[in-house]
């Protein structure tokens, strides 16, 4: 039997979404089958529809969601019907060469569910393996992760992608600890996970930087304990003077852009940590003289995905937030539906919103 259901399709580059009625096929070995409550709108899911990601269109978008399991497919024992869970796209293997050497979070071989979604007989490209601005959608049981289900459903699925990206930026990837200081760069929604995770971890000094007063006044809510406008002051020496004229122990850059990356190189400690979780596009370059990258030590790192291992870090977020430890509400700007994806690209791409989280 195939479910048909209404999903988020991009069928060409540059085209405005459509709403869709795909089919979906009973979940087959190792499969689950997600009854899909709320899905955020991520930049990724606007990079696909303008072909940015690859040419395999038609995709089926969203990837940043929350539901409960409706049918799992044979062999899967860790979830039954009912469970709330988070999606995420790193679905550990367990045998690739690094879940072998004990480091499942950067898993070189994560899987999806081996049956395809289609669209009037021809096969679609989940966003990141997921696609879920959909009632419902097929995944591999290891990109479901069980959550408590008390957290509300459009808070809980941001910690599946942008949310963990930079929380994971800050508490995994720059391992920021008590009393260190550290500047973010790019107060969207990755930005402020990343200014909320350094708070978290124990950051005393926690310095927000962008161009948008908006965003400032936010980053603070989040829990910047500075903030600096960089279309006004030049962010590294403002950086230096905030921290006695030495620059902070972690700089994470959480746009994506060659000027930002220079800043955040820049604006560190000597030995200090440089954390690129904005993803760039193929054509940026930077250059840095060599001598800069030797004498100032430390360590210039990538965040993928926040370096989370989902079965870690997900119930565990979830405890926390559940515990008003953790800050999520904020992060959800405005909730939508289903049809209203296109327009709230247009909303992201306008700087208004830091997540806005379709409700199915
Ligand atoms: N200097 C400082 N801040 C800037 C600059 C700049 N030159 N250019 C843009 N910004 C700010 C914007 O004002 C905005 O507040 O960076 C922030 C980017 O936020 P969003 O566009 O909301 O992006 P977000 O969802 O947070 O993702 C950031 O992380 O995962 C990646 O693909 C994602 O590359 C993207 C990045
Ligand atoms: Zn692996
Ligand atoms: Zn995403």
């Amino acid at each position: 039997m195939t479910h048909q259901v209404k999903g988020v399709v991009a069928k060409s580059k540059g085209e405005p979404v459509s709403i869709e009625t795909i089919e979906i096929p009973n979940p087959g070995p190792g499969e689950v089958l997600i009854d899909v409550k709320a899905c955020g709108v991520c930049h990724t899911d606007l990079h696909y529809r303008e072909g940015a990601i690859n040419d395999e269109f038609p995709f089926l978008l969203g990837h940043e969601a929350a539901g409960l399991v409706e049918e799992v497919g044979e062999g899967v024992t860790d979830l039954i019907p009912g469970d709330f869970v988070i999606l995420n796209w790193r679905a550990v293997c367990g045998h690739c060469r690094s879940c072998r050497r004990g480091r499942p979070w950067n898993c070189f071989s994560t899987h999806n569910a081996t049956q395809k979604m289609k669209l009037d007989g021809k096969e679609l490209s989940p966003a990141l393996g997921i696609g879920a601005f959909a009632e419902k959608t097929l995944v591999a049981a290891g990109q479901a992760t069980k959550v408590n289900p008390e957290a509300k459903p459009e808070v809980a699925g941001l910690i599946g992608c942008g949310v963990m990206a930079g929380l994971g930026a800050a508490m995994n990837t720059g391992q920021v600890s008590r009393g260190d200081s550290v500047a973010v760069f790019g107060c969207g929604g990755v930005g402020d996970a990343a200014i909320e995770g350094s708070r978290l971890a124990g950051a005393h000094t926690i310095i927000a930087v962008d161009i948008d007063s908006t965003k400032l006044e936010w980053a603070k809510e989040f829990g910047a304990t500075h903030t600096i406008d960089s279309s006004k002051v030049d962010p590294v020496e403002a950086i230096r003077e905030i921290t006695d004229g030495n620059g902070v122990d972690v700089a994470i850059e959480a746009i994506g852009l060659p000027i930002t990356y220079e800043q955040a190189f820049y604006s560190r400690d000597l030995a200090g940590t440089v954390v690129l979780v904005g993803v760039p596009n193929p054509e940026m370059k930077i250059e840095l003289p060599m001598i800069e990258i030797f004498g100032r030590g430390g360590t210039l790192k990538s965040s993928w995905y926040g370096d989370c291992l989902p079965s870690r870090d997900f119930p565990m977020l979830i405890d926390l937030y559940l515990q008003g430890r953790l800050e999520l509400d904020r992060f959800v700007s405005e909730t939508i539906e289903l049809d209203e994806v296109e327009e709230a690209f247009h909303k992201m791409e306008r700087g208004e919103v830091l997540r806005s989280v379709v409700i199915l």
